[in-house]
């Protein structure tokens, strides 16, 4: 069988190399030739651990990218994996990408193929591309559309696109049982070898899944993040309450980590764009409270700000290092990042931040070239008056409070993500603040 992904960002790239892994030949297709170039050389355009083993074993021999849509016409099983960011000026997604892959894909479509969903869209969307491909794909062919949502984390994107926790078959009522047998085929590896469940829903339940899951975690988190406002106001701690109520299997301690909160490429778009379609489908009230669990999210961030105020007094010409500018460890994606965005409103307040991150820096510097960027953690926390701990690097857990404390102006640590030893920076002379803790 022959696989083409159309999108190589974070999860297109991923799933092709994953693709290649469980066997298939597969033809990654991206406009942008920069990164066809670079996955061409077996070289990630992006960080992502265990990514890059996965191109140099499969580059030049069952995987290959290019930028010409033509490659992917023998695929059998076309994989689309475009972004769908939020639109400028409204809270919903932009299809842009997504139409854009399905135009190009139109005419190279032979019979019998099939195209997978992969992107996170609003519900509805894959009906209408359903309904489009049947009427516009060449010479009558009969080419199926199902939608199989990806639930991959960055920094754990190799291992949850081979060993996912489930796969979700979004299949079209009236099209016969083909997509689904074609799916269970590509995915039959990993069926068998982790029994990975299967849910076969229709094509609305499975655009459906996908914003659901992403709304239950953000709203796991902002959950968190409000008990944190609490504890803040009454003096408790709320790394040992999420301990504590995280020992009841009905609520689980995972993802309830109370910090800076969420960004990233996924989750705040995600919770908007669902905002934004209930309220096309006349459900708004239905989603309210996702408004809300953003609102809660941003608060934090904005928290951390006011803290760095409490504790220096007047903004303009302190120095303050930030430790961190991806949104997440193990990833280099600055995208809606925490920490990006803290350091960024500090310097528009008059600091002078200086920010270390060990594998964003390129990224954060395109976003937000006019921010103090520096080459170490030793280079960021000399002579500054407060550090922040904002992305949960396990490098940054091992510094040496001691030693740190001989290099910064003031030894104030804020730790926006809760994992510090707070006993270790106290003992060495630290003021240590963390979030939702006394
Ligand atoms: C998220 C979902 O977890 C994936 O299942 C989904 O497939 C993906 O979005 C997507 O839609 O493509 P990801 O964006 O990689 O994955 O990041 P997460 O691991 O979910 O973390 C999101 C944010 O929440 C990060 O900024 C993280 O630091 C923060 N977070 C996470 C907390 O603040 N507290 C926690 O307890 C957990």
């Amino acid at each position: 069988m022959r696989v083409s992904v159309i999108g190589t960002g974070y999860l297109g790239a991923v799933h092709a190399a994953g693709m290649a892994e469980l066997g298939f030949d597969v033809v990654g297709v991206d406009v942008d030739p920069a990164k066809v170039e670079m996955l061409s050389n077996a070289r990630m355009p992006f960080y992502e651990p265990d990514f890059e083993p996965l191109l140099e074993t499969h580059v030049g021999g069952r995987l290959h990218f290019t930028t010409d849509i033509t490659q992917a016409a023998s695929a059998d099983v076309h994989f689309v994996c475009v972004g769908t960011p939020q639109q400028h000026g409204s809270l919903a997604a932009d299809l842009t990408y997504v139409d854009a892959a399905v135009d190009a894909l139109m005419p190279h479509l032979a019979d019998g193929s099939v195209v997978v969903g992969k992107s996170t869209v609003p519900v509805g969307t894959a009906q209408v591309l359903a309904d489009r491909i049947r009427a516009e794909a060449p010479r009558g062919a009969n080419v199926a559309l199902a939608w199989n949502p990806e639930f991959l984390r960055e920094g754990l994107a190799v291992k949850d696109t081979l060993h996912p926790d489930r796969l979700v078959f979004g299949v079209d009522a009236g099209e016969g049982g083909h997509a689904e047998e074609v799916l269970r085929r590509v995915y039959a590896r990993t069926i068998a070898e982790d029994q990975t469940p299967v849910v076969v829903t229709d094509l609305p339940t499975a655009e459906l899944v996908k914003v659901a899951a992403n709304s239950f975690l953000a709203t796991k988190i902002s959950f968190i993040n409000a008990m944190a406002e609490i504890c803040e106001a009454a003096g408790a701690d709320v790394t040992k309450l999420a301990d504590a109520i995280g020992h009841d299997e009905r609520i689980g301690r995972k993802f309830l980590n109370a910090g800076v909160g969420f960004g990233g490429g996924c989750l705040p778009k995600d919770i908007r764009a669902f905002s934004a379609r209930a309220a096309e489908l006349g459900a708004s009230q239905s989603v309210a409270f996702l408004i809300e669990m953003d609102a809660i999210n941003l608060r934090r961030r904005e928290h951390v700000v006011n803290l760095v105020r409490t504790h220096l007094g007047h903004l303009p010409g302190r120095k303050v290092a930030v430790l961190g500018a991806a949104f997440k460890p193990d990833s280099d994606d600055v995208r809606d990042s925490p920490a990006l965005s803290i350091a960024g409103a500090l310097h528009l307040a008059g600091v002078q931040v200086a920010i270390y991150d060990p594998q964003a820096m390129p990224n954060a510097a395109k976003i937000f070239p006019t921010l103090g960027y520096a080459d170490s953690v030793d280079e960021a926390v000399a002579g500054a008056e407060a550090v922040l701990h904002l992305t949960e690097w396990p490098e940054f857990r091992e510094l040496d409070p001691a030693v740190m404390a001989t290099q910064v102006a003031r030894p104030l640590v804020i730790d926006g993500r809760n994992c510090l030893d707070a006993q270790a920076y106290r003992a060495a002379g630290w003021t240590y603040v963390g979030l939702g803790r006394p």
